[in-house]
């Protein structure tokens, strides 16, 4: 039975304002289908408040109201009634989508669609909302602390929020993190609650893992081995950094639906095996070794057929700045073909990093493009003509080949470079 505190109930009875009152009461609604005892104020919100892309716009403008507030009110907060939207309650930021701000064209978008992203930016930013653009808000400035209750979108954040953050949030919709941003609340449920956070499922790592591609490649085992449960992952592992994290989390998130990993002695709520699995026997224990890695790698290149690869895209999730100091460094001298692409995708604040260290420019010489707010599955582009990709990420091998009608290749940020100086795909199961 749901408890509503004072300050809960006032919000619900109107005293807020119209748009917190809706606000509160999706957010009743929310928590007594999670069968959630109270909510927890939360502190750090990441979704995509109010925004739309031109074909929602278009269908509420045949309703009558286009307006940021009638999107924000009917399609996030479930509301008949348009409400003024007041200013956010809790720092809040926007998740990956829409366009890139300069290579709209080359992505096939119209200028009505830039347009419209404008407006609803503008629309964002007047509400508190920190536009972000990307889907490791991270990476971006937006690190919340160990303990903290957090409310996000997008499953490659939220694993990596509850695991190498040691924060808490379930894996949101635009609808819960809307409302929570208007008021500061989100059920106390699953990974907000202590006992939910502990490992069930134990990994053996027999196999050396060790690059980010050996960390992507395991975090795809881990999603279809134990799917929605938390696996601790133990045994011959590297200590993995940001980016390995970033991969493995992404892609158990993808073949599986992993919001939570430990690593003993690495995350923050694993200083054991023990601690890891709260006491626990692990309910099932799989083995990760040479030929289980091979299985990964060949299913994860089970679309590539023609090794004429026309299309590299990098940075999913979004890159970091090693990442694109890392691509800069395998193209610098180096030129692409006319009729190939390389796009890299990132965060607008990790590309100013990158201008400003003449990364940008590099990549640029070469004839690659970086390009932020997006990616080739979220916006669902590649470039004209594209046939043949190749990726250094699992996530995005999951999804683009199925959604945008491409072959793909999966390996090594370095091997799908080697691909794109050179036409051809020459990777090789590590
Ligand atoms: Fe990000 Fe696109 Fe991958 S939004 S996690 S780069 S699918």
């Amino acid at each position: 039975m749901l408890k509503l505190t004072t300050d809960e109930q006032a919000m619900l009875d109107g005293a807020g304002g119209r748009a917190k009152q809706r606000a509160m009461d999706l957010l009743v609604r929310y928590a007594e289908a999670l069968g959630a005892e109270r909510f927890v104020d939360t502190t750090n919100i990441a979704g995509v408040p109010g925004s739309s892309t031109l074909f929602l716009q278009n269908y509420y403008r045949q309703k009558g109201d286009a307006s940021y507030e009638a999107v924000f009110s009917q399609f996030d907060l479930d509301s008949d009634e348009i409400v003024d939207v007041p200013q956010v309650e809790v720092h809040a930021c926007h998740l990956q989508g829409g366009l890139d701000p300069v290579s709209w064209p080359e992505q096939g978008f119209s200028q009505e669609a830039f347009a419209h992203q404008l407006e609803d930016e503008a629309a964002a930013n007047s509400h508190g909302i920190q536009m972000l653009k990307t889907c490791t808000p991270y990476l971006a400035g937006n690190v919340p602390a160990r303990g903290e209750h957090c409310a996000w979108m997008e499953s490659s954040a939220v694993v990596y929020c509850n695991s190498v953050l040691g924060a808490r949030t379930n894996t949101e919709g635009r609808e819960s993190t809307a409302a929570a941003m208007l008021t500061g609340k989100i059920p106390d449920w699953g990974f907000h609650r202590d006992d939910f956070r502990h490992a069930t499922h134990l990994i053996e790592v027999d196999v050396a893992t060790e690059s980010v591609m050996d960390w992507g490649m395991l975090g795809y085992f881990a999603g279809l081995t134990v799917g929605e449960s938390i696996p601790v992952i133990h045994g011959k592992l590297s200590q993995p950094d940001l980016v390995r994290h970033k991969h493995f989390g992404a892609a158990a998130a993808s073949s599986g639906g992993v919001e939570m990993y430990h690593v003993p002695g690495v995350t923050p709520e694993a200083p054991n095996l023990e601690t890891a699995l709260g006491g626990k026997k692990p309910k099932v224990t799989f083995r990760y070794g040479a030929e289980e890695r091979r299985e990964i790698y060949q299913s994860l290149n089970a679309n590539g057929k023609s090794t004429q690869v026309d299309y590299v895209m990098l940075g999913c999730p979004h890159a970091s700045l090693d990442q694109i100091q890392e691509a800069a460094r395998l193209l610098d001298g180096r030129k692409i073909a006319t009729g190939r692409a390389l796009w890299i995708f990132t965060s607008r604040s990790v590309k100013g990093m990158a201008d400003l260290m003449g990364l940008t420019k590099t990549i640029q010489s070469s004839g690659g493009v970086i390009m932020t707010d997006t990616c080739s599955a979220i916006g669902r582009f590649v470039p004209k003509g594209a046939r043949v990709v190749a990726l250094d990420s699992a996530k995005q091998v999951h999804y683009l080949p199925a959604m945008m009608n491409v072959e793909a290749w999966f390996g090594s940020t370095a091997d799908c470079i080697r691909a794109e100086i050179t036409g051809t795909w020459e990777g090789i199961c590590p």
